[in-house]
């Protein structure tokens, strides 16, 4: 497309557009994509409601844009490429012909089976290419789709199920992930167990293990897709710019996850452009984006920015370290991957394997690396570049959030400078700041503080699904009239960005994102559990680690057991990916007379800053801080 930026002063020139008149600026960008009919304004908003409308009254649709416009130039063009979980096993490549007739075969499938425009469709699959068909079906036809994480539980996919009012779920027999066989169907049905409401069942097969399919209820998507006789073109159903095109959970520092709402044309504009412009694609290359589909970065920049932008997307199966940690260098030669796009706890697992896992692998296809998710510490970074990049491909350090659908602040591959463990500058669009405690703009540089964003991108989120306050509350009242991130953010000298981490009570496990409140809830599950505090602490794969306190009503006999019980309790309320590395049982919490959790001194427990607690005197009973210093694992 014609807004790429290809010089560091056409950056300059575009932030300074971009700020200057927003409006002529997105204006401009959106009329590289194919309308039905344009808006009448492009941007209309505040952030006290907050009320966001992006090119209001424009009609599409994004499959259309996806595919359907490249059919003529790249219809033999691989769109998506997948490469199994197992070694021995074909990989496959769906081209932009072929991904569009099965995406119209299935939205016929979703609507012979009654899903109705608006209708929401939960989505529980593997990494299959059928899982992208899922999506731009649903879209097609204007379903909200809503993927859950397959490392999700059937508890947390009931509470999703339930929040989105979902009729609809799409699913797999089982799933393949290094040498796991996942039972997803099973999974399923054990959600269906306390969540009613849902009429529909679709199971692609992939593992062929024995499920059991409730009649009336579960088809299979094989014999459904061979009942459409037309395999022609489903029509695309016309939207309006600021249709829900979907919901995706995620934790906040409150309560159960939330569903995070994006819109059809915003989200469409920005996902395609952060991915042309951070990413810098050339004609025909392969973009390989290790995340799952079930997060923010695979949505967009693992379907949607790179098939809006008639790139490759290359999808894998299976995990960095299966059968062996040579895996994605093996991935990156046979498909002469371009642009590697991963997770620095994906780096940090392999480099603990040193570098022979990269020894006779040719990585000289690689022209950009990215990563996303967490802060990127210097070790890893500095692997990455020397050892996977061999010093010649400009590394991106891309920091986003599912509120945001697309990449905010990032150096741009090869055209703005980069700089160790910083995103750097922000993208054309958006306006960074930092506030203090009080909500007072920090100006200058050289400076630290909250990060918030003041004027709105196009894919910023709408609501949170079903209850607008909860967004209000949760991103827009802190400082009011900003965005505020949860993240804190040093500027330096010359102006550009550090992601620190956040500074709410999530955690950054591994790149997922975990409440503290919705572990404490998982943990207070588990019977003889009283009460329970979690934190956060420095992990070297994971980035942080999972430090549970925990009271129960008597100490228990034998503590290595009720500890695996314990995180068995989370792993069936929220996901193995919940399971605390750390449980230690103390009698009591630090609360303050008000009966506040003194997290701040937890904190430093599980850090080991034992020297450095703080002041503990407004404490209700401060000798048990002294006891939880000791037990201290
Ligand atoms: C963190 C993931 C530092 C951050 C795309 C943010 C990062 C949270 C970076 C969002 C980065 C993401 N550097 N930290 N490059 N990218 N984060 O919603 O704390 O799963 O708030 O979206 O990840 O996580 P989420």
């Amino acid at each position: 497309m014609s807004t790429r930026i290809e010089t560091y002063e056409q950056y300059k020139a575009a932030y300074e557009a971009s700020v200057n008149n927003p409006e002529a600026f997105w204006a401009g960008v959106a009329d590289q994509f194919s309308w039905r009919r344009k808006w009448d304004k492009v941007l209309e908003w505040n952030f006290t409601e907050p009320m966001v409308k992006w090119f209001a009254n424009a009609r599409l649709n994004i499959t259309e844009n996806c595919l359907d416009r490249h059919l003529a130039k790249r219809g033999s063009q691989p769109a998506i490429i997948w490469e199994p979980n197992g070694v021995d096993e074909p990989g496959r490549v769906m081209t932009y012909a072929e991904l569009h007739s099965e995406v119209c075969r299935f939205a016929s499938v979703l609507r012979s089976n009654g899903v109705q425009k608006g209708d929401r469709v939960c989505i529980y699959m593997g990494m299959v290419p059928e899982l992208a068909v899922a999506m731009m079906a649903c879209a097609r036809i204007g379903a909200i789709h809503s993927v859950i994480f397959g490392g999700f539980s059937a508890q947390s996919i009931a509470d999703r199920l339930q929040d989105a009012g979902a009729r609809f779920i799409i699913t797999c027999d089982g799933a393949y992930r290094g040498g796991k066989d996942i039972p997803l169907k099973n999974t399923v049905d054990d959600a269906l167990q306390t969540s009613g409401g849902v009429e529909r069942v679709i199971v692609f097969q992939r593992t062929h293990t024995a499920v059991s399919m409730i009649k009336g209820r579960d088809v299979w998507w094989h014999e459904e897709m061979a009942k459409v006789i037309d395999s022609g073109v489903t029509e695309a159903e016309e939207m309006e710019a600021e249709d829900p095109l979907f919901i995706l959970y995620t934790s906040g520092s409150t309560g159960k996850p939330k569903g995070v709402v994006h819109t059809t044309a915003g989200y469409m504009v920005y996902a395609t452009y952060s991915f042309e412009n951070v990413f810098q694609p050339k004609e025909g290359e392969v973009h390989f984006c290790t995340a799952d589909i079930g997060w923010i970065t695979g949505h967009s920049y693992i379907v949607y920015g790179v098939l809006c932008a008639g790139g490759t997307s290359l999808m894998y199966e299976g995990i960095p370290t299966w059968p062996d940690a040579g895996r994605f260098w093996e991935i990156v030669d046979k498909y002469k991957v371009g642009i590697l796009y991963t997770a620095p706890t994906a780096i940090r697992s392999l480099m603990a394997f040193g570098t022979d896992p990269l020894q006779g692998k040719d990585l000289s296809s690689l022209r950009v690396l990215g990563t996303v998710g967490e802060p990127i510490n210097e070790e890893a970074w500095n692997w990455y570049n020397e050892h996977v990049g061999k010093r010649r491909c400009p590394i991106v350090d891309t920091w986003f959030q599912t509120e945001n659908g697309g990449i905010l602040i990032s150096n741009l591959a090869g055209v703005t400078p980069s700089k160790t463990s910083y995103a750097t500058l922000p993208l054309p669009g958006i306006q960074p700041i930092l506030v203090d405690e009080q909500g007072k703009e920090i100006t200058g540089n050289d400076v630290s503080g909250n990060l918030c964003i003041k004027f709105p991108w196009p894919s910023v989120i709408r609501t949170t699904w079903g209850d607008h306050e909860r967004c209000r509350q949760n991103y827009f009242a802190t400082y009011p009239g900003y965005y505020f991130t949860g993240d804190g953010c040093y500027r330096d000298s010359d102006g550009m960005y550090r992601i620190t981490g956040r500074v709410d009570d999530v955690l950054n496990v591994s790149g997922h994102r975990i409440g503290t409140a919705e572990l404490e809830n998982a943990i207070n599950m588990h019977t003889g559990v009283l009460e329970s505090a979690v934190v956060g602490y420095p992990h070297d794969l994971k980035g942080q680690g999972i430090y549970a306190y925990v009271i129960m009503d008597s100490m228990p006999d034998d503590e290595p057991h009720t500890r695996a019980d314990i995180a068995q309790t989370v792993a069936r309320v929220i996901g193995s990916i919940a399971k605390p590395d750390k449980i230690q049982f103390v009698p009591g919490l630090p609360k303050t007379r008000s009966g506040k959790i003194m997290r701040r001194i937890l904190r430093k427990i599980a850090e080991g800053e034992l020297q450095q607690l703080g002041d503990v005197s407004t404490l209700l009973d401060p000798s048990v801080v002294e006891i939880i210093k000791d037990g201290r694992l």
